[in-house]
């Protein structure tokens, strides 16, 4: 069933990316108002989150990063299909379908909202092994320790670093929960890799770069997607691997 939405372009003109919003119409004709970034309320209505998102703005970034890790394992000669997957800001499950088009050994989905593993389960039964709904940067001892009994070798994320998603510390708290010489398969806007971002991203990737822990093994400058205004959004794809444990000096200061 397609969803009556309407996109406003006349009142994008003064919003950033996190304030845009659309309007959906109902049955009854009334017509709801909804932040781009309530993701609760998008994932309570099926497909409205595809609709959105993928068809109307053509989003590809759950393939393009598959496909990129995909590329990074067969350079090295490692067997995608054997991958133990933790799917970082998971969502109503569009990455582990991706991933599922290879088939991976284990994926496990984790999001900071309850409605997004409702949704995943609802719509994509069957594609996540277990699904938690954490806040990483405030999980338990035994919360830690459920997360690294999987043994997990990949940590995906996908269209869910910065804009008031997931922050620097959880996304590092994440990367160390996989183990050493595991995967990191994610995408970045590109104004968060500039010197000038704000969101702490740019110094901490940068730094990370340099540093021994981490190697990379693929950047590319893709479209993500377009803007409301139907200008495309260039974002990085990128695959790296952990070589050891990432110190939290790394982090920035807050
Ligand atoms: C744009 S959606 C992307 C979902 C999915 N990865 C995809 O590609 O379709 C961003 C997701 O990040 C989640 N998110 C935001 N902040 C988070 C946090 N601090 N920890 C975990 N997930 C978070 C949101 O709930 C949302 O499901």
């Amino acid at each position: 069933m397609r969803h009556r939405i309407q996109l406003p372009m006349e009142e994008y003109k003064s919003l950033s990316q996190n304030e845009a919003f659309f309007y959906l119409t109902h049955d009854n004709g009334e017509k709801e108002k909804i932040l781009f970034h309530d993701y609760a309320r998008i994932y309570q209505t099926p497909k409205l989150y595809e609709q959105i998102f993928y068809d109307r703005l053509r989003c590809k970034s759950p393939q393009v990063v598959t496909d990129i890790l995909y590329k990074a394992l067969k350079t090295e000669n490692k067997n995608f299909t054997e991958l133990r997957v933790l799917d970082f800001g998971a969502g109503n499950g569009l990455m582990g379908e991706a991933l599922d088009t290879y088939g991976v050994a284990r994926l496990v989905g984790a999001d900071i909202e309850a409605m997004a593993r409702e949704a995943a389960h609802r719509d994509r039964a069957g594609v996540y092994d277990e699904y938690y709904v954490r806040d990483f940067t405030q999980l338990s001892e035994n919360q830690i320790s459920e997360i690294q009994d999987w043994g997990f070798d990949c940590l995906t994320t996908v269209a869910a670093l910065g804009f008031g998603d997931i922050p620097v510390k959880a996304f590092h708290q994440a990367m160390n929960l996989i183990n050493e010489n595991g995967w990191v398969a994610f995408n970045i806007k590109e104004s968060f890799i500039t010197p000038n971002d704000q969101s702490g991203f740019s110094k901490y990737i940068r730094q990370l770069i340099l540093s021994e822990h981490w190697e990379v093994h693929f950047i590319e400058r893709y479209k993500h997607r377009l803007s409301l205004e139907g200008v495309p959004l260039y974002y990085y794809a990128i695959v790296a691997r952990k070589r050891s444990h990432i110190p939290e000096s790394l982090l920035p200061q807050s």
